[in-house]
Order: structure tokens, then sequence, then C-alpha cells
């Protein structure tokens, strides 16, 4: 099983993208051969300040470290060093029915949110098929937002192998369904382009202060309440015990709790769940030399594969 994934460095670590896909990246290093990545040339289709650009791609280094990521079991990198992956990009572009992208809902969003696209946003998805079908992965832990993106990858795949020979390897998303989609503090999928989120290496005064904003209803204190509606049991399941979450679940139905209790109970068990690493990034971040170490040798084996498959892409193709 090879394992693949990719996060943007877009912003801080929010907890949408710790429970959506970080954390099921994490759990399966152990379990097959993981490639994850920091999707920096896709961070360009957002044109970023260069230096801001840069030292994200290092606070996501350091959030990947901090959260468990073992660089003896998976081989973690930064996409721009594999400059292979662009390579096929350009072939998959050529295998790419305008229509297929047209139809991508992330694309879509944007435009509608005003934005005028660049070309790199509309063919970010194949720029995704790139990053999976290079290294041959077969499973890709994501948030459900981006299924369609892997349907996208394998439309992609498959037209490749139907024109030239059974090459490229069809991938399958893995998606979390209990947590697929984290709602923010209004309610809405967290999400940095929502402004809704809560970052989970935010300092404590920070941190409170989101918990605090979460959206709940107008149901009065002594009134039983319903969990299953509530953004901030929502949230609370996520860290807490099964007991903890059935006994919070009671106080909500029998009544006399107000929101204000349960987003406390939620930042505590926020703040205790990153504790330990809050702890570790603070360590690792006192060596950034020693986290650059880890991904220029985590490129050097990508990049190992990514060659491979080029050179049979390109055979394939005429090249
Ligand atoms: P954002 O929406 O904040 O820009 P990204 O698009 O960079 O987050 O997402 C990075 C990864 O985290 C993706 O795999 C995505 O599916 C996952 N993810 C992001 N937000 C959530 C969420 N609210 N719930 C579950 N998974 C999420
Ligand atoms: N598009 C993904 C996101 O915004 C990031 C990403 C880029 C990715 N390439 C990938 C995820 C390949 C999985 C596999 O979250």
């Amino acid at each position: 099983m090879r394992i693949l994934s990719g996060i943007q460095p877009s912003g801080a670590l929010h907890i949408g993208n710790y429970f959506g896909m970080m954390r099921p990246c994490l759990e399966l290093q152990k379990k097959g051969q993981a490639y994850l990545f920091i999707a920096d040339y896709h961070a360009l289709t957002q044109q970023p300040d260069p230096a801001e650009l840069r030292a994200r791609v290092l606070d996501v280094a350091l959030d990947f470290l901090a959260c468990g990521l073992d660089p003896e079991k998976a081989i973690f990198f930064r996409q721009s060093d594999i400059p292979e992956v662009t390579e096929l990009t350009w072939i998959l572009n050529c295998q790419t029915p305008v229509g297929l992208l047209e139809r991508c809902h992330s694309y879509k969003d944007k435009i509608s949110q005003g934005l005028t696209p660049n070309h790199g946003l509309f063919s970010y998805p194949v720029l995704m098929a790139s990053d999976i079908l290079i290294y041959k992965s077969t499973l890709v832990p994501v948030g459900k937002d981006q299924k369609q993106h892997l349907e996208v990858t394998r439309d992609i795949a498959i037209r490749f192998n139907n024109r030239y020979g059974k090459i490229l390897t069809v991938p399958k998303e893995m998606i979390q369904e209990n947590v697929a989609v984290v709602p923010g503090v209004d309610g809405e999928k967290m999400s940095k382009s929502y402004d809704n989120t809560i970052e989970i290496f935010d300092e404590e005064k920070a941190l409170r202060k989101k918990v605090m904003k979460i959206v709940t209803d107008s149901t009065p204190v002594e009134n039983p309440k319903d969990p299953d509606t509530c953004n901030v049991f929502a949230l609370y399941k996520l860290f807490a015990s099964d007991t903890e979450t059935s006994d919070l679940r009671d106080r909500y139905l029998a009544g006399g709790m107000g929101y204000g209790e349960a987003k406390q109970a939620l930042f505590e068990q926020c703040w205790e769940f990153f504790r330990p690493m809050r702890e570790k990034r603070e360590e690792l971040s006192k060596n950034l030399d020693g986290v650059e170490d880890i991904l220029v040798t985590g490129a050097r084996k990508a990049r190992k594969t990514a060659a491979e498959t080029m050179a049979e892409v390109k055979t394939a193709v005429g090249l």
C-alpha cells in the first residue's frame, strides 16, 4: 500500500486539517509507505508573498513533525523539490478534457466568490493528479472537499492507461466519514477561506477566544439542548473520550447547562489534546536546520520514485 497526501502551506493548521487529513495520514504511516508533502506549487495559484510562502512551508513542516510524522517511516518533502511533477502535469494536461476541469466545484466556488482565475487555478487538479500518480500511490487520505479531485485523478489515469498501456496506478481516496467535515466557529465547514478556523497551535488566549465565538442557538440556559445540532458538541466529540462525550450529551439533554459551560469544556479538551504536540513543536522550532534536512532527505527519496515513473511515461508517449 502506498499512501500519499499533501497540504498547501496557505495558513496555520486548524482543527479541520488535523482531523480531516493530518491524523489519518499519520495513522497510516505505520501501515504502509507514506509519501507526505507540502504543496507549495499549488500554493502559487494564490500568488502569495514570496517570503511568507517560504516561512509557511517551514511552519507546515513543523506542524507535521510536531503532530507525529516520523521521518524514519514516512517520506516527507516539499512538492517543488520534485520538478518532475510539473513535467508530468504537462503530459497529463494534454490528456485532460477542459470540460472535466470546468466541472470542478472548488474552481467554480472560487469564481463565484468573485476571484479572477489564473490558469494555474484552473489546472490545479491536473497538478494534484500528477502528485498522486507520479508516486504510483494507491490510497489518498483527504477531506471530503477533495473527493472530486480524486475522481479527476482516476479519470485522467484511466484515460492515459487506455491510450498508452497500463502504466499509471488508479488510486482510491480515503475519507474519514465521522469527521468528514469539521465545522468552523460559524457552523460552516472549517476553512481558512471562510475565516472560521480554530488553529491548533494558537496561544491559550487566542484559542479560548475562538472557542467562545462558536455560534450556538438561543435556547435558554435552563432548557434541554440538542447536542446533535450543536457546533460546540460536534467539536467536543472529536477530542473527548466516549464516556466524556456521553456525559456531556446527558448534560445537554437534561437542561440547566449554558453553552458557555460547554465551550469551556471544549476549550479544556482542545488545549490538553494538543499540549504534547505544542511542546514538541516548540522543541523542533529551535532546530530549523534539522527540519530542512528532513525535507531534503525526503525529496531525495521521492525524486527517485518520480524519476522512475517519468521515464516510463515519457517512453510511453513517445518522448
Ligand atoms: P482550508 O479549507 O482551510 O483551505 P485546505 O483546503 O488547505 O484547508 O485542506 C487541507 C486538508 O485538510 C485537505 O485534505 C482537506 O480536505 C482537509 N480539511 C480542510 N478543512 C477540513 C474540514 N473542515 N473538515 C475535514 N477536513 C478538512
Ligand atoms: N489539494 C489539496 C488541498 O488543498 C492539497 C494537495 C495537493 C493534495 N496535491 C495533493 C492532497 C495530492 C492529496 C493528494 O488540500
